[in-house]
């Protein structure tokens, strides 16, 4: 990189009688184009046209989820940021990197938070990560047993006139090492105590509505009929947050209604506090897209600060405009409100 003293001695040099503050655009107009042909970098754009001079390095987590592919690809594709992606298993790596969003390799880190090891094995490329964002959880399956003996039982529903399926009775199971409080409570501590302990200074954590509500059907899942077993998912989400909240980061906790698949941009966002929505409105859900592009607008406008919200999006009503993402926090912010944990 050529240094401005150097060039303006090259023009000197050649005796071209410029005036001084002349010589200092043109030596400030050459070190441009010189650290343009010195680096590999080029100039690049964020998605409203402005242009990025810092790369901010984000690293997701749960990557290789539904969400998390989500939240990953909106980073690969926004020049402000420097993804990196912490999925569980090989497998997982190699189908993003082949996936449409084209996940470079050195992008990728494998590895398991359930694992007692997580902080010591952690492989290099996490040095100077500035945010996290977790979209980590443990994944009911549905027991096979329980989905044949419902099966078997629809036709006799149907003739006594109930539902075909009742829902209800489906058992669920965890994945070995799997269940709420391996990867929900101790499994999101790791990930903040390694956030602390990379000096990152902000987390996005994707947790859920309904964890004010210890009697939420969630909880349920995963637990025998007699409420024996392993279940609890909002209450280990919900110990997980409050660990979070008191652990000095600067966080932004998000807790998304019922997810659903589809297009993101088309609905308004509603965020409120506390599972408010819960009385405000019959349905709560919220498409997956549309909570990944609130994952990403809070690495901008929940940076330095500590907000906790609920969030669900609703049809948008004749007359109204929709607000994107951006917009919506802004203005929730504006209100100062934040989750209770007290
Ligand atoms: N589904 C809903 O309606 C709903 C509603 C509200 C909130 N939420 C919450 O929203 C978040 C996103 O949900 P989602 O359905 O998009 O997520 P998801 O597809 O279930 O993804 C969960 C991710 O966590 C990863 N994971 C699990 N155990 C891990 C471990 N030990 N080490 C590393 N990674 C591990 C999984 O990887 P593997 O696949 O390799 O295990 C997977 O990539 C979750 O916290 C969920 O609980 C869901």
């Amino acid at each position: 990189m050529m240094k401005i003293s150097t060039i303006r001695l090259s023009v000197q040099q050649r005796r071209i009688p410029l005036p001084a503050f002349l010589q200092f655009s043109v030596a400030l107009f050459l070190l441009c184009v010189s650290n343009q042909i010195n680096s590999s970098s080029s100039f690049t754009f964020d998605p409203s046209g402005n242009m990025v001079t810092n790369t901010k390095k984000v690293l997701v987590t749960g990557a290789s989820g539904q969400t998390g592919r989500l939240v990953l690809k909106k980073l690969e594709e926004d020049s402000r940021y420097e993804p990196k992606a912490l999925v569980r298993t090989e497998g997982s790596a190699r189908r993003l990197v082949q996936s449409e969003i084209n996940v470079p390799l050195e992008h990728m880190i494998i590895s398991d938070i359930a694992s007692p090891n997580f902080e010591k094995d952690l492989p290099s490329g996490l040095e100077g990560l500035e945010a996290m964002i977790v979209c980590t959880s443990a994944v009911p399956r549905i027991s096979q047993r329980s989905l044949l003996k419902a099966m078997m039982l629809a036709p006799l529903n149907l003739v006594r006139r109930k539902k075909p399926i009742d829902f209800k009775s489906l058992q669920f199971k965890w994945k070995h090492n799997g269940y709420p409080e391996i990867v929900d409570y101790y499994g999101q501590i790791k990930q903040f105590n390694l956030a602390k302990k990379l000096g990152v200074k902000h987390v996005v954590l994707v947790s859920s509505m309904g964890v004010t509500d210890r009697s939420h059907f969630l909880n349920n899942v995963g637990k025998k009929s007699d409420g024996s077993g392993d279940g609890d998912i909002l209450v280990w989400k919900r110990k997980a947050e409050r660990y979070l909240v008191e652990s000095g980061l600067d966080y932004t906790i998000l807790h998304p209604g019922g997810l659903v698949d589809g297009p993101g941009g088309v609905q308004q966002l509603e965020l409120d506090v506390d599972d408010n929505m819960f009385a405000k409105y019959p349905r709560t859900c919220i498409c997956r897209e549309d909570l990944a592009d609130l994952c990403v607008s809070s690495l901008e406008f929940g940076k330095a600060k500590k907000l906790s919200f609920d969030c669900i999006a609703r049809n948008v009503e004749e007359g109204q405009t929709r607000r994107d993402a951006n917009m919506v926090l802004q203005n929730f912010l504006e209100e100062a409100k934040t989750a209770n944990y007290r």
